[in-house]
């Protein structure tokens, strides 16, 4: 949510910050904007809504060249998105500018207290306030930093601040309080930024900030310090990816190469984790054996797509671990008084590391003494600091905001840590975990399988782009993927989407029932023969009520044929593991149906990828 670029070297900054903006637009983008330091003096540029909007504004008007420069791309939270609202923002000298991530929750009362000393705010943002309490710390002496932290003593909420300041043209200050912020690395250039996307096609060494840190970025060198001015320590990690992995590569959208990269996305989740005996090792866990064996119950936390992973995270764990399993919207865990003890295992999931909810979640449970677990894509982040272990999912950067490649994995991580729990208790025999893992290991296939075929599936959506709503069925497993193919659908398509328990039909839903209206239905695998037969009587009784029926259905499954309108196969696999399949072709139908309705699938209207307030 927002995204920020800082540079400061030997290059022209401008062009280095806005192709950074590029790679963090899917943070936001209801307006861009950029500063540049030239010849002492401090330039601005800022234009509403897309990132191409102010290329054009820059193109007309170029700024004088510089070499330290910001940007930033927002999702407004404090002032419509128009160009006044819009990042930077400069004090009442136009000596010092601003960008900021996050919400200022105190900004009411330093608006209305500088406005009294004289102060003329000219946007209705939380972030201008900032400016002008630099301003007046400047006057008061000292230098950028040592403003930055006192006025980062001043405010409450979340923040990542960067500022520059006509005084010390060498230099770009950040600040951190629970929201996203790492440095770049160079060679006679160091870098800012929410996510290393903006500078990985420059370094791939970044430094972790740390909670409630200010960093001096010059040319020459990074200082880490505290908010009371005391050198922090760095923790430097390299990135294990690069720029052609932020890049589309070839495709039109974003969207669909990560969708066509989920094979190699689940088979790098599951690499290195099984050793030569077949006993699994999850060595960044760092929660020990005996800890696990102490564990008497299971909540997991997370949001959106997330928590649709978590919810088939339960499922798996009950079944191999043998432990009882809650799954909890991340936004609305600390608002009930669930019962958590020293014995609870928190599993907080989260695709960025940096969602406010899923970080509060997890401050709620370590309050309450439980041990966290988190599952996370992106090193460097948030979270897996937070937690007292972490599983890395691997599936390389996400970019477009609604989430694919990254579900899969999760899924894959929490199969790995329900049968990583299941041989330290013992629930599960040796051999069963291994032949399970065995299983696992043949999924990249399957999805490949699955994206070969998706011609059919693209067709049908096309044919759907008309309608105005779509219905999604599942039992077990299958309905949180009914869910995330509903979630998938409004992201992109704007459709009305619902996805039910199919069991749950007959309690309310059916009413929606009506001539034409597409229901799309997963079948479990026939193995699970209670399941099996239920859902094909669902699809007969929604049938009969006029409903277009979509079944989702495993190769060889002929009792789904007399009622399927549209019949979409999946390879067989086992019923626990069938979401990684039968996932695939409600991205696919989700991604294709918006692209025929003319949005843009990779930046839907209204959200962002990383939502770093509450
Ligand atoms: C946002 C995104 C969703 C995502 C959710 C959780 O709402 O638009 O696609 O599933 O955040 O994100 P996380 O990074 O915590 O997995």
């Amino acid at each position: 949510m927002c995204g920020i670029v800082g540079y400061v070297g030997g290059r022209p900054a401008l062009d280095i910050v806005v192709e950074g903006l590029a790679r963090l637009e899917y943070r936001g983008y209801d307006s861009a904007g950029v500063a540049v330091l030239a010849d002492g003096e401090l330039v601005t540029a800022k234009r509403a809504g897309k990132l191409v909007n102010l290329r054009n504004a820059l193109a007309e008007q170029p700024p004088p060249p510089g070499t330290l420069g910001m940007g930033h791309t927002r999702w407004a939270t404090h002032g419509v998105p128009n160009d006044r609202n819009a990042h930077p923002h400069t004090d009442c000298t136009g000596s010092v500018a601003v960008i900021h991530n996050g919400i200022i929750e105190n900004f009411a009362a330093l608006r209305g207290e500088l406005e009294e000393a004289g102060h003329k705010l000219g946007s209705d943002t939380d972030t201008e306030a900032v400016a002008h309490l630099l301003e007046d710390e400047l006057k008061a002496g000292g230098d950028l930093a040592a403003a930055m932290r006192r006025v980062c003593g001043r405010l409450e909420g979340a923040f990542t601040l960067v500022a520059m300041y006509t005084g010390d043209p060498d230099l770009v200050v950040g600040a951190r309080r629970n929201s996203p912020l790492v440095v770049g690395v160079g060679d006679g250039e160091n870098f800012l930024a929410s996510d290393v996307a903006a500078f990985i096609a420059h370094t791939r060494d970044a430094i972790e900030l740390g909670q409630d840190q200010v960093v001096e970025l010059r040319a020459s060198g990074v200082r880490v310090t505290d908010f009371e001015g005391r050198p922090a320590e760095v923790k430097e990690y390299h990135v294990d990816w690069d720029v052609s992995a932020a890049e589309k590569g070839g495709y039109d959208y974003f969207m669909l190469k990560e969708i066509a990269e989920q094979p190699r996305a689940v088979a790098d989740t599951l690499l290195g984790r099984i050793g030569t005996d077949g006993r699994l090792t999850l060595d960044e866990m760092r929660l020990s054996d005996r800890a696990l064996r102490e564990v008497d119950k299971i909540i997991v936390v997370a949001c959106g797509t997330s928590y649709h992973a978590g919810l088939i995270a339960k499922y798996a764990i009950e079944h191999w671990a043998g432990l009882p399993c809650e799954v909890e919207l991340a936004s609305e865990f600390r608002y009930r008084d669930a019962i958590l003890s020293p014995t609870t295992l928190v599993i907080a999931i989260s695709q960025s590391g940096e969602t406010m909810d899923a970080l509060m979640a997890v401050r709620h449970a370590r309050e309450q003494r439980a041990k966290i677990l988190g599952i996370c894509n992106v090193n460097g982040s948030t979270l897996p600091r937070e937690c007292d272990g972490v599983l890395y999912t691997h599936a390389g950067p996400e970019i477009a905001v609604a989430s694919t490649k990254a579900f899969l994995t999760q899924l894959v991580a929490v199969y790995l840590i329900a049968l990583y729990i299941a041989q330290v208790r013992g629930t599960k025999w040796g051999d069963e975990v291994f032949a399970m893992v065995q299983l696992l290991e043949r999924m990249p296939e399957k999805v490949d399988k699955v994206l070969e075929t998706m011609e059919p599936v693209r067709e049908l959506a096309r044919s759907l782009s008309g309608e105005h709503c779509v219905l999604f069925l599942g039992r077990h497993v299958g309905f949180p993927v009914a869910l995330e193919g509903a979630l998938k659908l409004k992201e992109l398509a704007y459709m009305h989407a619902e996805g039910f328990a199919a069991g749950e039909l007959k309690h309310g839903p059916i009413a929606l029932i009506e001539d034409g209206l597409p229901v799309v239905v997963v079948v479990p695998p026939r193995a699970r023969d209670v399941l099996h037969d239920k859902i094909v009587s669902n699809i007969q009784e929604i049938r009969a009520r006029g409903a277009r029926t979509i079944v989702i259905a495993e190769e060889g499954d002929a009792s789904v044929e007399p009622y399927a309108d549209t019949l979409i196969r999946v390879p067989a696999v086992p019923t626990l593991l069938q979401p990684l399949v039968t996932t695939v072709p409600l991205q696919v139908f989700a991604c294709e149906l918006a692209t025929a309705k003319g949005h843009d699938v990779d930046q839907p209207r209204n959200l962002a990828k990383s939502v770093t307030v509450e």
